[in-house]
């Protein structure tokens, strides 16, 4: 049986990459948009075109937060142009979204849908704003993997990955709130790129969805292939899905994760307590001092398997 799940996100070069996978392998029965790669109009835009594309049209898009919850939105034009989804040409959307915002429709589905399961995958404003609204979510809310965070260096800083660093206060809210979680982070997600060779295999599909997937992974693998010298963009998001439809792509050790909201050189860090790892970030002894676990903590990644998964999903699209 398939999972229940709302993703959250930014729609996003590898956003789409994971709308598309969760589409096909969950039950996947919302997406919520927040600000991020690019301001809450593009992000919002952008998902209502992958859903006509893609053909996904009955998939309801509800609309959050434009902001972060206490400081201005930051964005991130250098690797996914200024629209958010630079590279395709995609035409201008139809579809209407959901009459409710994203906060009170994850808040709604929680009550309606058992076990369901929450992806974010962009800054974490809706989903700390809804766990504010309603302290009792937490009680709903079978598990979170969401992309964000490294358990070694970030991307935005030296310190910091971008979606946390986006809204630090509501990620220190998400990770403190007591749902299981799978963080996917950095560390994890540079290990799976979108390689020439791959690149190459999305196009050789043919359809109409896979050509847009190949311009968006080339231009976003100039963007952040630029950035970290990686021969191609690192595939972030659709690890977040991955995680939970095949347990054999990601491996996990749990740790707690403090989030930085106040450092002068360290602000938005995931401070992942690794105490008991070895160098290979894989535990060498019992856990003896710190703070209880609070999350699953990607360590390992195999390219390969998530590939051969993500490619066999996509031939299924129009
Ligand atoms: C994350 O930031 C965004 O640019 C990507 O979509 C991903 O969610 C990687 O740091
Ligand atoms: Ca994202």
């Amino acid at each position: 049986m398939k999972l229940s799940a709302i993703i959250d996100c930014d729609p996003g070069h590898d956003d789409v990459m994971a709308i598309l996978l969760a589409a096909r392998t969950m039950d996947l029965r919302g997406i919520t948009t927040v600000h991020g790669n690019a301001s809450l109009v593009d992000t919002t835009r952008n998902a209502q075109q992958v859903v006509e594309f893609a053909d996904l049209t009955s998939i309801p898009i509800a609309k959050g937060f434009a902001h972060p919850l206490a400081r201005p939105p930051r964005y991130a034009p250098g690797v996914h142009g200024e629209s958010g989804l630079d590279g395709p040409t995609l035409q201008p959307p139809t579809v209407p979204l959901h009459p409710q915002n994203a906060v009170d429709f994850i808040l709604e589905s929680s009550h309606s849908i058992p076990n369901l399961h929450l992806l974010p995958i962009g800054p974490l404003t809706n989903v700390a704003a809804a766990l504010s609204l309603d302290p009792s979510l937490p009680a709903r809310i079978k598990q979170i993997s969401l992309m964000g965070g490294s358990l070694t260096f970030g991307n935005a800083t030296p310190a910091a990955e971008f979606n946390i660093l986006c809204d630090p206060e509501a990620a220190h809210v998400v990770f403190t709130s007591g749902i299981p979680i799978k963080m996917i982070g950095l560390n994890a997600t540079r290990q799976v790129l979108a390689t020439p060779e791959y690149r190459k295999r999305v196009r050789s599909i043919g359809s109409t969805t896979s050509t847009h997937v190949a311009d968006m992974l080339d231009f976003y693998s100039r963007g952040e292939g630029g950035h970290t010298g990686l021969p191609g963009g690192a595939m972030h998001d659709p690890l977040a899905v991955a995680a939970l439809i095949d347990p054999d792509i990601l491996t996990f050790e749990p740790m707690h994760v403090a989030v930085e909201t106040n450092g002068t050189y360290t602000d938005g860090m995931t401070l992942c307590d690794g105490r008991h790892l070895g160098e290979d970030f894989r535990a060498i002894k019992p856990r003896t001092r710190g703070a209880e676990p609070n999350a699953e903590v990607a360590v390992v990644a195999d390219a390969k398997r998530f590939w051969e998964l993500f490619l066999d999903i996509l031939a299924t699209y129009p």
